[in-house]
This record gives structure tokens, C-alpha cells and sequence, in this order.
């Protein structure tokens, strides 16, 4: 089975860490987010994978150069400018030649889904399109959606809201990032223009009474944003998921054993000195942190110079926190 993965996105809320590295490339538990996903995938029965690019390409032929990932073929569609989400879908798709059902993932998202059986919900209920859903506290924030005639946690979805106002979602379920697709829907996408599936296609063909959805509680998170980002990582040390988990220390990083480090992960090449503590966060390949520096709850690719304190902070490969300065709360460098 095919599947289409979008990773064309400028990942802008992700940045300063996505100016240097599109957001798919950037490592969960010392693993590219794409090669997770694209591993979930082939456990749910996906042999073909389309990676939906856009802007910066580049990373990703460089980091599969042979076109496989593991058991998976990739194939790339590079679009000629962005075409947002809908139009992304039909261009890789029709690029790939695909003619049968096949999934799609956004290229963000993790979680334990088990794809096969949303394949499988998606066959029995002859949807044209199934979206995997799953229930939040605050859905304002997401694409909700109205899901009648549910048995199991599948049913048909009568309306799709993206972002409603506070109080007007119809439910708290939300569009959790994969979908099941029947070729059909291509014809419903306008060529060569940008179409958001999310506020375009999924409303109307929901009005038409032909999109299913399959709610399950697996876990899940859409790491696009900093601290569900730091989670995504976080959560691989707890053993809390099904199929992945990883060291919190790459083999190649050093840190010195007179460092406290705790609920942290870090990555290759990056330094960690004597007398400093770091906490809840993640340390990026090649990051800096000097000795003696307090750091917590913080995303750090740049450089933590001696006797600085970041707390909450991310720090882009650019960034350096001079030595003794305190920050608490930011971003740097700094975004245009
Ligand atoms: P933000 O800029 O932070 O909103 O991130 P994003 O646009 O990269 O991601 P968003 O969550 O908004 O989009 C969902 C998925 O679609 C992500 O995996 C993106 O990489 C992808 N995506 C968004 N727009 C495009 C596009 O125009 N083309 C392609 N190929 N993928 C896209």
C-alpha cells in the first residue's frame, strides 16, 4: 500500500530550530521525526512511501539517498511552490501514480495508531475518505468534527470545523493527522493551486456524507510546537509507548559525569560540562552546554555558555547564551 506523507511545511512555529532543519528532520529520540513515522506506517502494512516536499528537499534526499527507509521505498514529489496541504496530497499522489486506496499522514504527528486497523475501519465502512480521530480537552485549536452513528469509536462524520470558536466545537474529537484515502478525492482537489484539506475538501466532503472517522486513544501528540515537541522526546524515556523508545544519551555525545542530568535527552556530538544541570529537555546534536549552567525545560541546539541559566527557552543553532546570562521564557536567536 502507498502512502503520501507531508513534509513540504515551513514548520514556523517550530523555529528557530527549522531554519537550519526542516521540521520532519528534526530527531525524536535521536531518530528523524519522518523515519518514526515512516517506520509506524510500515508496520500498519505501507511498502510505498511519497514524501510531499516542497521548500529545502535537500535534507531529505541527503538523509535517505538510496530511496528506502528500512522495508519502505520512498519516492519524493517536490512540489514547484507550496501547494498547502490538499494541493500537496493530489500532486504527490498523482506524481507517484497512485491509483488505489492509500493513506496520508501529515508528517508531524506521533503516535501509536495502529494504521492497519484504520485501513481496515476504512474498507468495512466503504468510506471514501477515514480520518483517525482522537479526543482532546481543548479542541478549539484543531480540526473538530461532528461523528454520528459511531460503533467502536468509527462513524460517519457529519460536520468538519476547523479552529472553531471556543464553545462552538460540535465534539471534543479532532483530526489526529492520518487519513485513508480513495483516489477519488484527488478529482475533488483543484489542480495547481494551493487547497488546505483541512478547511477546503474535509468540510465539503464531509457535507456529502462521504468521509468516516475512526476515534481510538492511542497515544498521540502533534509535535509541530515546542513543548509538544520536548514531550514527543520526553515520552520515549518513560517506556509509555508501544513501539519506540531510545537511550537518553547518543553514544557520541559527552557529558561529563559531574553533570546532573534528568528526564533529558541528548544527542550526538553535543557537550555537556562539569557542575551543570539539565532538566526535562532536550539537547540537540551538536549543542553546547557550559559548565556549571542550570538548564530546564528548554530545546537547545545552540550554545549554553559556563554559569547561564535557560529555563523554558529554545535555543536555535545560532543562538548562544552568554556566559553567566539568564533566560528564561524566549526564543533565540531571535525570528525576523
Ligand atoms: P507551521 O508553519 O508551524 O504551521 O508548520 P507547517 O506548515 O510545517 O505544518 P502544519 O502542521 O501546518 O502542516 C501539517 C503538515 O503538512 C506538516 O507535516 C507540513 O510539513 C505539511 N505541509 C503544510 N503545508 C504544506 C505544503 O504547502 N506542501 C507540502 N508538501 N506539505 C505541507
Amino acid at each position: 500500500m502507498h502512502a503520501v506523507v507531508l513534509v513540504g511545511g515551513f514548520g514556523t512555529r517550530l523555529r528557530p530550530l527549522t531554519e537550519q532543519i526542516p521540521k520532519p528532520m528534526l530527531p525524536i529520540g535521536h531518530v528523524p521525526m519522518v523515519e518514526r513515522l515512516v517506520r509506524r506506517l510500515a508496520r500498519g502494512g505501507v511498502t510505498d512511501v511519497v514524501l510531499a516536499l516542497g521548500f529545502n528537499p535537500e535534507p531529505f534526499l541527503a538523509a535517505f539517498p538510496d530511496g528506502r527507509c528500512g522495508d519502505v521505498a520512498l519516492t519524493y514529489a517536490v512540489e514547484p511552490e507550496p501547494l498547502d496541504t490538499g494541493g500537496a496530497i493530489r500532486f504527490a499522489a498523482l506524481s507517484a501514480g497512485i491509483g488505489s486506496t492509500f493513506v496520508v499522514a501529515n508528517g508531524d504527528v506521533m503516535t501509536d495508531l495502529d494504521v492497519g486497523a484504520l485501513v481496515d475501519s476504512h474498507r468495512s465502512r466503504s468510506a471514501e475518505v477515514t480520518i483517525h480521530l482522537t479526543g482532546v480537552d481543548d479542541p478549539s485549536a484543531f480540526g473538530v468534527v461532528g461523528l454520528v452513528d459511531a460503533q467502536n469509536g468509527a462513524g460517519r462524520v457529519d460536520q468538519f470545523v476547523e479552529k472553531p470558536d471556543p464553545g462552538k466545537e460540535p465534539s471534543n474529537l479532532i483530526n489526529a493527522g492520518t487519513y485513508v484515502f480513495e483516489p477519488t478525492v484527488l478529482d475533488r482537489i483543484p489542480a495547481d493551486v494551493r487547497v488546505s484539506i483541512e478547511r477546503n475538501t474535509f468540510p465539503a466532503l464531509a457535507a456529502a456524507g462521504s468521509v468516516h472517522g475512526l476515534a481510538t486513544d492511542d497515544y498521540w501528540i502533534d509535535a509541530g510546537v515546542p513543548d509538544l515537541y520536548r514531550a514527543a522526546n520526553l515520552d520515549l524515556l518513560g517506556g509509555g509507548r508501544i513501539h519506540d523508545s531510545c537511550e537518553a544519551v547518543a553514544p557520541e555525545a559527552t557529558v561529563d559525569p559531574g553533570a546532573t542530568v534528568m528526564n533529558t535527552i541528548v544527542g550526538s556530538g553535543a557537550v555537556i560540562e562539569a557542575g551543570t544541570t539539565v532538566v526535562d529537555t532536550v539537547v540537540l546534536p551538536g549543542a553546547f552546554i557550559g559548565a556549571r549552567a542550570q538548564v530546564e525545560a528548554s530545546l537547545v541546539m545552540g550554545r549554553v555558555e559556563a554559569d547561564a541559566t535557560v529555563i523554558e527557552a529554545i535555543i536555535g543553532a545560532d543562538g548562544v547564551v552568554a556566559e553567566g546570562d539568564h533566560l528564561a521564557f524566549d526564543t533565540m536567536p531571535p525570528t525576523a
